[in-house]
């Protein structure tokens, strides 16, 4: 490509329209950005939409309001679509750090509402778009806490567990068709909402990260995330774990000072 000029055309992500759920901070926020740069026509969802269409308008893409827990929204939110080439599952979180002892059943319904049913709904809503486009994409962002447990982390593991359940089953039920089923699985990310909204205030959250060196950060995962659904399309990357180099694995994190 030396010396020759790419036009908008020639991009990865040209003629394609890709659906990001959670798009208005993190991990979804850079998502969204990302793969606008990448030439993808981006439909950002997400509650608060006053963010959401800040950053749309900033990256030329399209603000729709979406709950993924409320099936009137989802339903909304779909019926605004016409072409669906890639659905970004980013939607999610962790709201407690309790033992199994101490189980606060509400935010474990939370968790699972938002996680995995959430990821449900938009992908059933979705499927019939996503087959249309002849080369679908569905990408769950779930965790590495999907593939381990620690303590103090269930309603949140157990989740996460779940969207790797889902993703697994959903690229077994898929296999004859032409829609890919990819993972991804990150490790600590820093982002500005998640260990606030799980610890409840912005000490306990600084403490999460504190004294390691470089956490990943949104853009990481969403160069990850990018990095997949540019591939080739007979190329599935089914599950793609990434770290900081701090964290060698979810006990293992190096802390400086
Ligand atoms: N940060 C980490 O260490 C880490 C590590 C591994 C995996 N992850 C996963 O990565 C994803 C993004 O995390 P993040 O760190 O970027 O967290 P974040 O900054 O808290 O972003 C969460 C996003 O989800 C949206 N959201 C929450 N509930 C929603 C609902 N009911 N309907 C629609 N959107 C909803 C939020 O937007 P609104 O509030 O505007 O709706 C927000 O945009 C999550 O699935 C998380 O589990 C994070």
């Amino acid at each position: 490509m030396s010396g020759v000029s790419r036009t908008p055309a020639d991009l990865p992500g040209s003629g394609r329209t890709a659906v990001v759920t959670g798009a208005s901070s993190g991990i979804g926020a850079a998502t969204a950005e990302r793969l606008a740069a990448e030439g993808f026509d981006v439909v950002l969802g997400a509650r608060r939409l006053d963010r959401l269409t800040a950053l749309a308008d900033r990256i030329g893409g399209r603000a729709l309001p979406l709950d993924v827990t409320d099936a009137d929204s989802v339903a909304a939110f779909v019926a605004e679509l016409d072409q669906v080439d890639v659905l970004v599952n980013n939607a999610g979180g962790a709201f407690d750090a309790k033992p199994v002892a101490d189980a606060d059943l509400d935010s474990w319904a939370r968790a699972f509402d938002v996680n995995v049913l959430g990821s449900v709904r938009l992908t059933k809503a979705l499927l019939p778009l996503l087959r249309a486009s002849g080369a679908g994409d569905v990408l769950f962002v779930g965790s590495t806490a999907g593939m381990v447990s620690y303590e103090g982390g269930a309603s949140y593991t157990a989740a996460k567990h779940g969207v790797h359940t889902l993703a697994g089953t959903l690229r077994l039920e898929l296999v004859a068709e032409p829609i890919r089923v990819i993972e991804i699985a990150p490790g600590m990310v820093r982002t500005d909402e998640f260990a606030v909204n799980r610890t409840g205030s912005e000490e306990a959250a600084a403490a999460v990260y504190r004294g390691v060196r470089e956490p990943l950060v949104a853009e990481d995962v969403a160069d990850c995330i990018a990095w997949t659904l540019t591939r080739p399309h007979h190329v599935n990357v089914d599950l793609l774990v990434v770290r900081p180099r701090a964290q060698a694995a979810q006990h293992k994190v190096h802390r400086e000072g």
